[in-house]
Parts: C-alpha cells; structure tokens; sequence
C-alpha cells in the first residue's frame, strides 16, 4: 500500500532525527559523495542497500544492463556533474548476474525499444563468441556475459572525453568493475578497473597500481 511507504517515511524521518537532530539540516546543506554508481534498474539491486552507504554517501546512476552508451545525455549529465562539480573519486560500474536485460538482449526476441537500447551487449556476445560458445550451461553462459557486459562498459567509460580530460587534469579518479549476485547478496570485484594511470589492472584494482599509489601517498605528503 502506497500509504504504507509515507508512514514508513515519517517513522524513518523521526527516527533520524531522535539519533541526530542535525542530520537533515547537514544534509540538505551539503552533498559530497566519494562514490558514483553506475548499475542496473533492477529492483533488487539498490546501491545504498547492498553497500551501507547512508543518504549523501553515493551518487546514483541507474538504467537497464548498467551500459554506458556515447550518447546518453543522462548519463553524461550524471557524470559529469560527479566528476567536476562533487568530485567524486571512485566510480562504480556495477551489473548482477541473472541480469534481465543482458538475457532479453540475447534471446532472440524482438522485445521492441528496448533492442536498441540492448544493442552494445548483442556487440560484446559477438566479439567474444568463441569463448561463449564454449560454455554449454545457459545460466552460466548468461553470467559471464553479465561479467563482459561491465568489463565493457568500464572500458566504455574510461574513454569518454569527461573521464579522458579528468584523468590529464591529474585528477585522482578509477573505475571499478563489480557484479552483484542476487542468489548470495555478495559484490565481487572483477578486477577490471581503470585508474588515473590508464593502466588496465589485469589481476588487480586500481589502488594496487603503482603510479596510483604513489600518487596518492605524494597526496597525503603534500
Ligand atoms: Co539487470
């Protein structure tokens, strides 16, 4: 019941209130989130939820298959806005398995809009066919696309112009890489990330980066 969800409002509000009676009035002064995410619209995949992070701690991108298309005027607005204006410094694309779009994307189907929207993973399943051939179980052969899908689109990101010129700027940004499984609640990481140094970081997140993490000990020197 739609009534349900504004007295549960005012009991969270109230709540709130009673363990901070600051907390609105900070929060409404000020947002400055060190985390943008990038994920899927699915219902059972809510940034905050899964992650812990309270109102004011992740700005929130989210649309069918968490893809990052050239041309997506909300994206771009999105991110350029955490990027310059909140400055945010990690950046999170984060897909789950058993996705519902990465599976109408490949189905065969005509489903209608929503093809042209799915287009980049039809893209990804073609180049990376003969490994996907080779996986015989539909349910992980989905998966894995669901794992090349965010690979994809972290790569996608990092050459947008936006993260392009933050990154020559000297500006200390990465991207992740993670996928969410609905059967055990658990993020993993997927190793794919970029960081400020344009490495790939096969086998390691951006923090284990060298450059990255001299950068950010000449940070905390300075
Ligand atoms: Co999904």
């Amino acid at each position: 019941m739609l009534t349900d969800l504004l007295k549960h409002n005012r009991r969270w509000a109230t709540g709130k209130r009673l363990e901070d009676p600051d907390y609105f009035k900070r929060l409404s002064a000020l947002q400055r989130p060190e985390y943008l995410w990038i994920g899927c619209s699915d219902s059972r995949v809510p940034a905050n939820v899964i992650t812990g992070l309270e109102p004011g701690e992740v700005f929130v991108h989210r649309n069918v298959a968490n893809l990052v298309h050239r041309a997506d005027l909300n994206l771009l607005s999105v991110l350029e806005f955490a990027v310059e204006t909140l400055g945010v410094s990690h950046i999170i694309v984060c897909g789950h398995y058993g996705c519902g779009g990465v599976r109408a994307a490949t189905d065969g189907h005509r489903h209608g809009i929503i093809d042209h929207w799915l287009q980049p993973i039809r893209d990804v399943a073609d180049d990376r066919s003969g490994e996907l051939e080779g996986i015989t179980d539909p349910d992980i052969r989905l998966n894995r696309l669901c794992e090349l899908n965010i690979e994809a689109q972290v790569a996608s990101l990092s050459r947008t112009p936006i993260i392009q010129s933050a990154w020559k700027r000297g500006k200390k940004l990465s991207i992740h890489g993670w996928v969410y499984g609905l059967n055990d609640g658990l993020i993993r990481d997927l190793e794919c990330g970029r960081a400020d140094c344009g490495c790939s970081h096969q086998g390691e997140g951006p923090e284990d980066c060298e450059q990255f993490r001299r950068r950010d000990e000449d940070d905390r020197s300075a």
